[in-house]
């Protein structure tokens, strides 16, 4: 078949000239048999007509538009509200290149169960619906540091979330080109439709889910979830997973960091990359208000989940968000802990899995100090503090969800579109911690911050399916979202911090926080959100040379002193409590670093172990 027939044949429009993109269209939509097929071109007008469409479908409520302008609501089946990591795979061709942390399959035999068996997956999966053919960019239109995606998706909800959370429409496919890459990403929600038959408001497949990665064909298949990181693949899927690989093959980074600039009274702005687990409050740390006391300091948001890094000729690692809007979590979002935030929610937004009030707004959790008197909550039912009281529910799943563009966020960075990137002053990595990591360390040089990075524990959230408040070891917070082994994921950082040393750069320094150690009454000493500022400030001092530390077993650390307390009430005995490395308490942690390490024998640095020594050494001493 000629291209222009095939062309014809997948409903492209004329401006699509890559022979490659009609040809694989063609072949899913032979495989999935979509009833028809629409090519997403990113306009605003599409945005509305889908939304439209959601709302007439029973999909999207309508918010009220004096309240919440141009926004919506989405109600999920009970079963499709997180991440499913136990549905996570990632084929490539050996085992051990996926390594211990992640699921695995030969690639052949996921490809028979996907696509090739007589019941394969994917056979027929679209029947009844659209398929959306939704182009993506990650990272600005055109930039050096930017990969571009093409989802192809039988959900409207997709194509309309992905609008919000990248460079998405006729614009991508402008730069591909003729024969410009991508990576191919499939999406069913795996409910086919018979003939004449209805439809539910959240189509999914409750008992069957696989999110499914092919490393050596930069390929991703998503079936039977239309959830977050499940369903938009361009996040979790493309830029971490996919991403990964790519930057461990081209030398790059591709990271589960948010990315801040911060400006001090001087002028002088510095870019920080944070990691931190799913739902540790990465979002707020990027959009971070300065307390009273920090007049003339502004911190701006680049991005609040994902970092793209690449080393530059100059001999600095600059870094893009691949991403252009945020899918954060809504409870315990509210103006004071996160007034950008929640400005940012005025309008335009997509929520997920949040209560609706009974004058057309959303609630969640902590959203305000009194609850509104009744609600309907994410699961359709009657809703009150009393019912609350007496049943535990909750007005919004503990996992809901906010999608809104990042031209929405009042402390959005001027540099957050820049294609060239931001250059990295500093990598900060942070668990959920209730004991033994201090408030804040720094690693003394490269290897120990990769040494604090590679075991970096924290306690789980509702972000994944799963037993919540265990300790688990989550590396660099990338755990579920690794797409190669994780020790030779260890050896890339030390190899990209070797490279540009032998360079003669200088390398970022590396921190290591903690927001969230318990006192013995079991609350949080430590008051977080904008008084992390104080943390901040003295990294910046660390980085300028201007601030003192004391060498600690586990890098080095603030006295009281060293840290600026202006307009905070925070006792010398609370900071002890939240900086000191306790004998007893770390040498039951390296233990734990110990049982990480036999997890991860194959392929683990030696300076992993090398450092966890000198760390013995220097408690012992
Ligand atoms: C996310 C996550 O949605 O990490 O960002 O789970
Ligand atoms: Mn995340």
């Amino acid at each position: 078949m000629t291209q222009s027939a095939q062309a014809a044949q997948v409903n492209a429009p004329a401006y699509v000239k890559n022979a490659k993109l009609i040809a694989w269209v063609a072949e899913m939509a032979a495989l999935t048999q979509p009833k028809d097929i629409y090519w997403c071109d990113g306009t605003q007008d599409e945005y509305d007509r889908l939304c439209a469409q959601l709302v007439a479908a029973g999909s999207f409520k309508k918010l009220n538009p004096e309240l919440r302008p141009n926004s919506f609501l989405a109600i999920t089946d009970p079963s499709d509200v997180a991440r499913v990591e136990d549905r996570t795979y990632i084929c490539s061709e050996r085992k051990e290149d996926a390594g211990p942390t992640n699921n695995w399959c030969e690639p052949a035999d996921m490809r028979d169960k996907l696509q090739t068996a007589d019941d394969a997956l994917f056979k027929g999966c679209m029947k009844g619906r659209t398929l959306y053919v939704v182009p993506f960019s990650m990272g600005p239109l055109g930039s050096d540091i930017a990969h571009i995606g093409v989802e192809l998706s039988d959900s409207a909800y997709v194509a309309v979330n992905m609008k919000l959370m990248t460079r998405m429409g006729k614009g991508v496919i402008d730069v591909l080109g003729a024969d410009g890459e991508f990576v191919p990403c499939m999406h069913t929600v795996g409910a086919p439709l018979e003939a004449g038959q209805k439809d539910t408001i959240w189509p999914c497949n409750p008992a069957v889910k696989y999110i499914v990665h092919y490393p050596a064909t930069r390929e991703i298949w998503s079936y039977g979830s239309g959830y977050g990181g499940n369903a938009l693949l361009g996040k979790k899927c493309f830029a971490l997973r996919i991403a990964s690989t790519m930057g461990r093959e081209q030398g790059w980074l591709a990271e589960h960091m948010l990315l801040l600039g911060v400006t001090n009274p001087q002028g002088q702005k510095f870019h920080i990359a944070a990691a931190f687990p799913s739902a540790c409050g990465k979002t707020n740390f990027s959009m971070l208000i300065p307390p009273e006391g920090y007049k003339g300091w502004t911190v701006t948001t680049i991005g609040d989940d994902i970092a793209w890094i690449k080393p530059a000729a100059d001999g600095k690692l600059y870094a893009i968000n691949p991403e252009a809007g945020y899918f954060g979590v809504a409870p315990g979002t509210n103006t004071l802990t996160n007034l950008n935030c929640m400005n940012s929610l005025n309008r335009d937004v997509i929520f997920t899995n949040v209560a609706l009030t009974d004058n057309g707004d959303v609630w969640w959790e902590s959203m305000t100090d009194t609850p509104p008197a009744h609600l309907i909550d994410w699961q359709g039912k009657d809703w009150t503090p009393q019912i609350a009281k007496e049943t535990g529910a909750k007005a919004a799943h503990p996992n809901a969800r906010f999608t809104v563009a990042a031209t929405n966020n009042p402390a959005l960075d001027p540099e957050w579109d820049n294609p060239a990137g931001v250059a990295i002053d500093a990598f900060m990595f942070g668990g959920r911690r209730s004991t033994t990591v201090p408030l804040v360390a720094e690693a003394r040089d490269w290897t120990e911050g990769v040494y604090m990075a590679a075991t970096m524990g924290s306690e789980t959230t509702a972000a994944a399916f799963g037993a919540q408040g265990v300790v688990r070891r989550d590396p660099f917070a990338m755990l579920p979202f690794m797409g190669y082994n994780m020790s030779d994921y260890f050896q890339h950082w030390l190899n990209v911090g070797s490279k540009l040393s032998a360079e003669g750069a200088t390398l970022p320094k590396i921190f290591c926080v903690n927001w969230f150690r318990k006192g013995a009454d079991g609350k949080f000493v430590w008051p977080g959100y904008g008084e992390n500022m104080r943390v901040l400030e003295w990294m910046l001092g660390r980085i300028g040379g201007t601030a003192k530390g004391v060498d600690n077993a586990f890098g080095l650390s603030p006295e009281y002193e060293d840290m600026n307390w202006t307009g905070l009430n925070f006792t010398k005995d609370q900071f002890q409590s939240v900086i000191g490395v306790d004998k007893a308490a770390w040498t039951q942690e390296l233990k734990l670093h110990e049982e990480l390490f036999q997890q991860l024998a194959y392929h683990l640095p030696a300076e992993m172990p090398a450092t966890k020594a000198k760390i013995e050494a220097r408690l012992a001493a």
